[in-house]
C-alpha cells in the first residue's frame, strides 16, 4: 500500500463510526455500554448481535461473525474489505486518492479501454445496420417474427451484422482501430488460408453483452436460419480481456435497480428468455451466457438482492443445470427459489403466450429449493429397490439439512419417509448421521468463517486465553514474555494465527491494529480478535494486570497438568515393559511437574 493510501484509509477509518454504519442495516437497541440486535448473518429471534460503539466492533454470539465497521459493511454487502472502505469513503464524502499504479496495470487499464472503444463502435454500427438500412432488413423481420417491438431492439440495443466478410473490419479501420486490436475484441479473426483478417459475426442478430456498468464486453449473435454443426445458434465474442462469460449476467446493467427493489433476480438461461421477459415488463431478469452459473454470479447478484429465483428451460439440460447451481447459490448466502415452466416451454415462448401475469403467478408459487431438490431426487429415484430408495435419501440429505425450523424438519422427515416408503426411524437415523458427519468436516476445515473460534479450549481456560491475548494486543511488549511462560501450542490454532501475525508485525516493524488486522487475517482469527477484544471490561488498570497474571497462571497450570498426565502415562508404559531405569527417571520427572502445579495453587 502507498502511503497516499494509508493516509485515506486512516481518513475514512477516522470518520467512521459503527454505530451509524450497522444501523443502517440493523435495528440496534442500547444495553450496558454495548448495543444489541438481531444478527443479519444468520438467522434468529433473539438478539446475540452486538455492537461496541467505543471500540469500534461488532460480534456475534450466535455464529461468531465479527470485526470493524469496514468487516461488517464487507460481509453485508458481499464486497471486499477494500470495496468497503471505497463504499463507506463515498457515503462519507471522501475523495478517492489518485491511483498511480504499475506501469503493467497501467498498460491492461489503456488495453481494456480500447476494447471497450471498438465494442462500442461495433455495437453502434450493428445497431445502425439493423435499424436503419436496407441490409438489416432480414434482421428487422426475424425480430419481428419473434415479437420484439422496436423499444426493446432501443434498450437492448439490438443490431445486425451483415452476411459480409470485411464490412466490420473496414469500419473499424477507418475509425483507427488497428486489425490487431479488432482482434483482440474478439471481433475479427485472422484468415487462414491468405494474410488479412475477416468478420467473426456474419448474418446474425447481435445482441450486445455488457458488464455491471453498462461497459459493451462482448456479443452473442443469433443466426437467422437453420444451425447446424459449422454454424452454431448462437456465436459468442471467444474470452478476452473484457469477455468472461463466468463474471457476466446479461441484461444486469438494466436490471440491477429492479432487482434491488424486488429483493429478488430471476435467472434464465437464454438471452432470448431475458429479453422477452424484460420487455414483458418483468424487468429483474439476468441470463448466464450459455455456461454454468458460478459463485461470482452469485457474489454478483447478491450485491443487489438475496432471492435468487432460477426458472432455466424445462428440458432435461435445464433442469440439470439448475440442479448443478443450486449448491452454489445457497453456499453464497441467497435465498433460493425455483420456477417450473410449465409444459417443456422456455420462459421466452411463456411469456410471449401467457402474458406477464401468468408469469408473475409462477414466480410467486416457485418451489423452494427443498422442495424442488426433493421433486427432482424422487422424479428419478428407483423405488423397487433398497438401493434405489438408499441413493435417493443421500441426494435429498444436504439440502434437508440445512432446514433450521425443527417442526418445518419434522415435517419433511415424515414427507420423506412415506415417499420413500421408508421407516420414520431409518430416515432419522441417516439424517443424524449426516449432520455429524458435517459437523466434522466443518470442524477440520479451518476457514470457515462461521465456526466458533477457540473450540478447543475448555470454557474457563478459552476466557483466560482472551485476557491473555487483550493485554498482549494493548502492549505488545507483552508478547515475547507471554510465549516464554506459555508456548504457542497453549492456545488455539485461531488464536496462534493472530499471535504468529503480531510476532511477525513486530519483527517488521509494521502497525498492528484493527485494520491491517482485518486486511490480513483469515476470517476466523478477525472474529476471534473481535471477541477477544470486545469482552475486555472498562475496569481500571490494575485489576486487568492482575487479571493478565491470573490468566497466565491459570494457562500454566493446564499446560503442567497436561504434562504431568503425559509423564504419568510413560512411566506407566516403562513399568509394564519393565524398564526400571526409565520408569524412576520419568516418575521424577512428573514429581516435579507436580510440584510446579502445587506452588502455582498455593501463589492463589
Ligand atoms: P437457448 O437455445 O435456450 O437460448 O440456449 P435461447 O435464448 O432460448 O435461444 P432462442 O430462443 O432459440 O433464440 C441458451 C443459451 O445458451 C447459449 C446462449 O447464451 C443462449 O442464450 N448458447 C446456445 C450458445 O452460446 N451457443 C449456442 O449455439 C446455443
Ligand atoms: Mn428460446
Amino acid at each position: 500500500m502507498g502511503s497516499e493510501l494509508d493516509e485515506f484509509v486512516e481518513r475514512v477509518n477516522e470518520r467512521t463510526d459503527i454505530h451509524s454504519v450497522v444501523s443502517r442495516y440493523v435495528p440496534l437497541t442500547q444495553k450496558g455500554g454495548r448495543l444489541w440486535g438481531r444478527c443479519p448473518f444468520h438467522n434468529e429471534k433473539t438478539a446475540s448481535f452486538c455492537v461496541s460503539p467505543d471500540k469500534g466492533f461488532f460480534y456475534c454470539f450466535g455464529c461468531g461473525a465479527g470485526g470493524n465497521a469496514f468487516k461488517f459493511l464487507s460481509l453485508i454487502e458481499n464486497i471486499s474489505y477494500f470495496e468497503a472502505i471505497k463504499l463507506q469513503a463515498e457515503r462519507l464524502g471522501i475523495a478517492l486518492p489518485e491511483r498511480r499504479s504499475s506501469p503493467e496495470a497501467e498498460r491492461r487499464r489503456r488495453e481494456e479501454k480500447t476494447l471497450l472503444r471498438i465494442n462500442e463502435s461495433a455495437q453502434d454500427f450493428y445497431h445502425e445496420c439493423l435499424t436503419k438500412t436496407a441490409r438489416g432488413e432480414v434482421g428487422r423481420k426475424y425480430l419481428e417474427a419473434r415479437g420484439i417491438s422496436m423499444n426493446t431492439i432501443e434498450t437492448f440495443k439490438l443490431g445486425y451484422a451483415p452476411d459480409e466478410w470485411e464490412v466490420l473490419l473496414t469500419k473499424l479501420t477507418r475509425q483507427g482501430f488497428s486489425p490487431q486490436q479488432a482482434e483482440a475484441a474478439g471481433l475479427v479473426a485472422k484468415r487462414k488460408s491468405s494474410s488479412g483478417y475477416y468478420d467473426r459475426f456474419r448474418g446474425r442478430v447481435m445482441i450486445p453483452i455488457a458488464d455491471v456498468y453498462g461497459h459493451v464486453a462482448g456479443f452473442g449473435g443469433r443466426i437467422l436460419t437453420g444451425e447446424d454443426d459449422a454454424n452454431p445458434k448462437y456465436l459468442n465474442t471467444p474470452e478476452t480481456a473484457l469477455f468472461n462469460k463466468g463474471k457476466l449476467l446479461f441484461g444486469l446493467d438494466k436490471s440491477s435497480r429492479a432487482i434491488n427493489k424486488a429483493g429478488a433476480a430471476v435467472v434464465v438461461e437464454g438471452y432470448m428468455d431475458a429479453i422477452s421477459l424484460f420487455s414483458a415488463g418483468i424487468t429483474n431478469v439476468v441470463a448466464t451466457l450459455g455456461t454454468a452459473f458460478t459463485p461470482d454470479h452469485a457474489k454478483l447478484i447478491l450485491r443487489y438482492a438475496r432471492k435468487i429465483i432460477f426458472c432455466y428451460d424445462s428440458d432435461e439440460a435445464g433442469q440439470r443445470a439448475t440442479i448443478r447451481a443450486l449448491p452454489i447459490v445457497q453456499a453464497a448466502g441467497a435465498e433460493v427459489y425455483v420456477v417450473k415452466v410449465p409444459d417443456g416451454k422456455d420462459p421466452d415462448e411463456f411469456v410471449r403466450k401467457h402474458g406477464k401475469a401468468a408469469f408473475e403467478e409462477l414466480i410467486q408459487n416457485a418451489e423452494t429449493l427443498i422442495d424442488y431438490r426433493l421433486n427432482y431426487v424422487l422424479a428419478r429415484a428407483d423405488l423397487s429397490t433398497i438401493g434405489g430408495k438408499v441413493q435417493a435419501l443421500q441426494d435429498i440429505l444436504p439440502a434437508v439439512a440445512k432446514i433450521e425450523e425443527t417442526t418445518v424438519l419434522s415435517e419433511y422427515v415424515k414427507m420423506i419417509a412415506a415417499k420413500l416408503i421408508l421407516d420414520y426411524q431409518v430416515v432419522t437415523d441417516e439424517l443424524q448421521k449426516f449432520i455429524a458427519k458435517e459437523n466434522q468436516s466443518v470442524r477440520r476445515s479451518e476457514s470457515k468463517p462461521q465456526t466458533v473460534p477457540g473450540e478447543s479450549l475448555p470454557p474457563p481456560l478459552q476466557v483466560a486465553s482472551e485476557n491473555v491475548l487483550r493485554m498482549v494486543w494493548h502492549e505488545d511488549d507483552l508478547l515475547d514474555y507471554v510465549l516464554m511462560v506459555l508456548p504457542r501450542e497453549t492456545f488455539s490454532t485461531t488464536q496462534q494465527e493472530i499471535i504468529d501475525w503480531l510476532k511477525q508485525c513486530m519483527i517488521q516493524e509494521k502497525r498492528a491494529d484493527e485494520l491491517s488486522a482485518a486486511e490480513e487475517l483469515s476470517e476466523a482469527a478477525n472474529a476471534e480478535l473481535s471477541r477477544i477484544l470486545l469482552g475486555g471490561s472498562d475496569e481500571p488498570r490494575d485489576t486487568e494486570i492482575k487479571l493478565f497474571h491470573d490468566s497466565i497462571r491459570a494457562l500454566e497450570k493446564m499446560n503442567f497438568k497436561r504434562k504431568y498426565k503425559t509423564l504419568l502415562i510413560q512411566a506407566d508404559k516403562y513399568n509394564s515393559s519393565s524398564d526400571s531405569e526409565a520408569y524412576v527417571k520419568t516418575l521424577k520427572d512428573s514429581l516435579e511437574v507436580k510440584g510446579k502445579i502445587n506452588k502455582l495453587q498455593s501463589n492463589n
